[in-house]
């Protein structure tokens, strides 16, 4: 019997919504397809976003959402993605396939999909391949509302206010795709072209994150900190710093980099070997955190996780450059892990982009054509989202024990815990194990509970959404969860993912 300790009054951080957040690139048919169709598509659009995508990412309540990219970002010229449709300039989308991009999704629609998702904006700016001026004039153009060049042309395309940027990344894996810089030059550019992201709106400053390292790469960390990260101004009062974030990405995949594996056929020892990636996020953030306490030990700034999730083998018969994959209830477990642990570290992690909202790596959507389905995925961010804004609390588990295969041993239970402002309290906890089920004894420290509304995504460990069969992994009440005296009682099976909120 395990035993999930939960201590309510002990409140151990604030989970910040944004760790919920997603990600959506000029990648493959994640932008063009997945959400937007154009105005003109029989697929029914608002304004040419998908009426069905935007519904079902509704539900989630999606707190941010970063575009343009990823490598695509400093590619991208914004210049080329406004103005009337048919007159915009085409690139070659070289990173993603060489499709042509013909730049009908831009700026304004960016905005529009945020708008009607209600979700805050992290836009990614070009520094690899961009100017100083042209980044400056982006974020004039946005966000300015008095009398200027850049507004003037905003308002001359049919957008008369200005719209609000939250977040700005100033280049994308700088140490790669986004310009195979070393720390130090990239630092300094970063010092250079985060000074032009002014703050037109002075009363809503635009949060500004630095590019950060590649998996476990801490001299990247700690050069970018050396040299971007100021200090408070004396007296702690007005601080003044170049950052308010540093970007941190990490992929799962099984087979290593070169051969990442089949996202549906696996065996038990891939799967474990998942498992075990998965949590290793866990001391990346505890490595680049380290460092940020070293720099920042107020944690003034965020770690923002703003790329993660699995990334196997390209669908095959679909195009190698689009990264489509499917979903299982293996992507489940790596999403309920992944989730724990950010708000495990939510003193620390600020924000968490998952890769990417559809049709790409880790998705919570897929389309077809006209149709759409939610993978295991989208299922846990719905189970999860109730931990959005509420307070992490401490709980710890005991008499649980590791599964796996040799070398890739992992603790079969994750869970993490928060209290909402309601005063309810709500556990997530995963089951790793393809096979075996675990009696849980949860106990509170004073609450007495009164009821229980429990929640269950589980199946075997290769199950997925198909356009045929939409519906064969879906979350389901779960039936079997006592109430005792000091909590609740329950057998979580292997491979699922539970939810309680308890009252
Ligand atoms: O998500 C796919 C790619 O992975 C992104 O474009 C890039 O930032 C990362 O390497």
């Amino acid at each position: 019997m395990a035993k999930l300790y939960v201590n309510e009054k002990k409140k151990k951080g604030y989970i910040n919504p944004e760790i919920y957040g997603h990600f959506s690139e000029h990648l493959g048919r994640c932008i063009y397809e997945g959400l937007f169709v154009g105005e003109n598509s029989d697929i029914p659009n608002k304004n040419g976003m998908r009426t069905d995508v935007v519904e079902a990412l509704k539900k989630l309540e999606i707190p941010v959402l970063r575009w343009p990219g990823g490598c695509f970002a400093d590619e991208y010229h914004w210049m080329d993605g406004i103005g009337p449709k048919e007159e915009r300039k085409r690139m070659v989308n070289t990173h993603w396939g060489g499709v042509v991009e013909d730049n009908s999704f831009g700026t304004h629609e960016f905005f529009e999909l945020c708008e009607q998702l209600g979700c805050k904006t992290y836009i990614n700016g070009n520094v690899g391949s961009g100017t100083v001026q042209e980044m400056s004039e982006w974020v004039e153009y946005m966000t300015f509302d008095g009398v200027s060049p850049m507004a003037e042309l905003r308002r001359k395309n049919g957008h008369e206010k200005p719209w609000k940027v939250d977040y700005f990344g100033v280049g994308n894996e700088n140490w790669g795709c986004g310009g195979n810089m070393t720390p130090e030059y990239y630092a300094n550019l970063y010092r250079r072209y985060q000074t032009y992201v002014r703050h037109y709106d002075k009363a809503a400053p635009i949060q500004k994150i630095c590019g950060g390292p590649n998996v476990d790469d801490d001299n990247w960390t700690k050069k970018v900190l050396k040299t971007c990260f100021a200090k408070p101004n004396p007296g702690g009062k007005n601080f003044s710093g170049f950052m308010d974030g540093l970007s941190l990405h990490y992929y799962v995949h099984p087979g290593g980099w070169e051969h990442k594996g089949s996202a549906t056929e696996f065996d038990e020892e891939t799967w474990y070997k998942t498992m075990y990636k998965a949590l290793y996020i866990e001391e990346l953030i505890n490595l680049h955190g380290a460092i940020m306490d070293h720099y920042d030990p107020d944690k003034k700034i965020g770690l923002i996780v703003d790329e993660w999730g699995d990334w196997f083998d390209v669908e095959v018969g679909t195009n190698p450059g689009f990264l489509y994959q499917q979903n299982t209830m293996r992507d489940a477990l790596v999403a309920a892990v992944s989730l724990n642990i950010f708000n495990r570290h939510c003193d620390r992690v600020k924000m968490a982009c998952i890769a990417q909202m559809v049709n790409v790596l880790q998705s919570v959507i897929l389309t077809e054509g006209k149709k759409m389905l939610l993978t295991p995925t989208y299922h846990v961010f719905h189970m999860y989202k109730r931990h959005q804004g509420a307070d992490l609390v401490e709980s710890s588990l005991s008499g649980e024990q590791n599964v796996g295969v040799e070398n890739y041993e992992v603790p079969a239970l994750q869970e993490s815990v928060s209290v909402q402002k309601d005063g309810s309290v709500l556990v997530t906890l995963a089951n790793l194990s393809v096979e075996e089920d675990f009696p849980v004894e949860l106990m509170l420290t004073e609450k007495k509970p009164e009821s229980v509304k429990a929640a269950i995504l589980t199946g075997e460990m290769h199950a997925c959404n198909t356009f045929d069969r939409p519906e064969t992994v879906k979350e389901e009440v779960f039936e079997d969860v006592e109430l005792t005296d000091r909590g609740v009682s329950f057998t979580i099976p292997a491979c699922s993912v539970v939810s309680l909120e308890i009252n």
